[in-house]
C-alpha cells in the first residue's frame, strides 16, 4: 500500500515539480539582456560595462534552474550576480526566470566555470562565490571532476578580494570531507566563518535550492562550509 506522508516539505516539492513541468510545455523565452556573450568580454570580463553600473560581485556556480539566484538577486538589488550553469537545459530555465521577473542586477554564462573563471576573471574582483550541491562524483575515478579542488580553490583565491566568502553546501559526506581535505592545503589563505544562508531559504532550509529541497524529502542532510580570505 502507498505510505507517502503529505508534510508541507512534500507540497513544496509537487507544486515546484508542477511549476517546472509546466515550464517545460511552454516555450522559454529568449532574454539576450542578461545573458553573457562571447562578445561581451574579451580576455577579463567588464563588469561594470555588464551591469551598468559598479556594484560588488557574487558569482554562483551551477545555477541549475536559477532557484538560488532569482531569490537571492531580488533580496540584495545592491549586489551584481553572475549565475553560470553548464546545462544548456537549466541554464534556459534560469535565463528564463530571471527575464520574466525583469531582474536588473542578475546575469547568466553558460559555461564550464572551471574552465571560463582562470581565463576571465580578473584578480581580487569577486565578493562572494556561491556554490550549492555541486556534482559529487562519486564513483572514484569520477573523483577528479569534482569542482572543489586545490586548481579550483587556488582560482577562487586569486579572484576573491580580501574578506570575500566561498559559501558551500552539499548533501554529500563524501564529497563534503574531500572539500575539507581540498581547503586544509589553504588555511592559511582562509578562515572558517559561519555559513550564510540563502534569502529565499524556508524553515529548516540553508540555502532554499530545488536540490536541497528534493534532498531535504529524501532525509538527507545538508553539510556546510563558509570560508573568509584572509
Ligand atoms: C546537483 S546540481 C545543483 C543545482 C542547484 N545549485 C541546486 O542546488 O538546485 C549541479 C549543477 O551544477 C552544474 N555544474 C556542474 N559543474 C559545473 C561547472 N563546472 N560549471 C558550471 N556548471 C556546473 C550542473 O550542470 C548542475 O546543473
Amino acid at each position: 500500500m502507498f505510505d507517502a506522508k503529505i508534510t508541507p516539505q512534500v507540497i513544496i516539492y509537487y507544486s515546484e515539480v508542477n511549476i517546472w513541468r509546466k515550464m517545460a510545455n511552454r516555450v522559454l523565452k529568449e532574454f539576450p539582456e542578461y545573458v553573457l556573450g562571447q562578445e561581451d568580454f574579451e580576455k577579463e570580463v567588464d563588469w561594470n560595462k555588464v551591469f551598468g553600473r559598479c556594484a560588488p560581485l557574487h558569482i554562483e556556480i551551477g545555477s541549475g534552474k536559477g532557484t538560488f539566484i532569482v531569490n537571492q538577486s531580488k533580496a540584495f538589488p545592491e549586489i551584481n550576480f553572475l549565475g553560470i550553469e553548464w546545462a544548456s537545459k537549466y541554464y534556459r530555465a534560469a535565463v528564463d526566470r530571471i527575464g520574466r521577473w525583469a531582474i536588473a542586477n542578475a546575469r547568466m554564462l553558460r559555461t564550464d566555470a572551471a574552465v571560463w573563471i582562470p581565463e576571465h576573471v580578473a584578480n581580487e574582483i569577486v565578493s562572494q562565490y556561491h556554490i550549492y550541491f555541486p556534482d559529487p562524483w562519486p564513483k572514484a575515478r569520477h573523483n577528479k571532476r569534482r569542482l572543489i579542488c586545490p586548481a579550483n580553490i587556488e582560482q577562487f583565491h586569486r579572484t576573491l578580494k580580501k574578506d570575500g566568502i566561498i559559501n558551500i553546501a552539499t548533501d554529500h559526506k563524501d564529497y563534503f570531507e574531500w572539500m575539507l581535505d581540498a581547503f586544509s592545503g589553504f588555511m592559511d589563505k582562509f578562515e572558517k566563518i559561519e555559513f550564510i544562508r540563502g534569502a529565499g531559504a524556508k524553515d529548516g532550509e540553508m540555502v532554499g535550492t530545488n536540490f536541497e529541497r528534493k534532498y531535504i524529502i529524501e532525509g538527507r542532510k545538508t553539510y556546510t562550509l563558509a570560508l573568509r580570505k584572509k
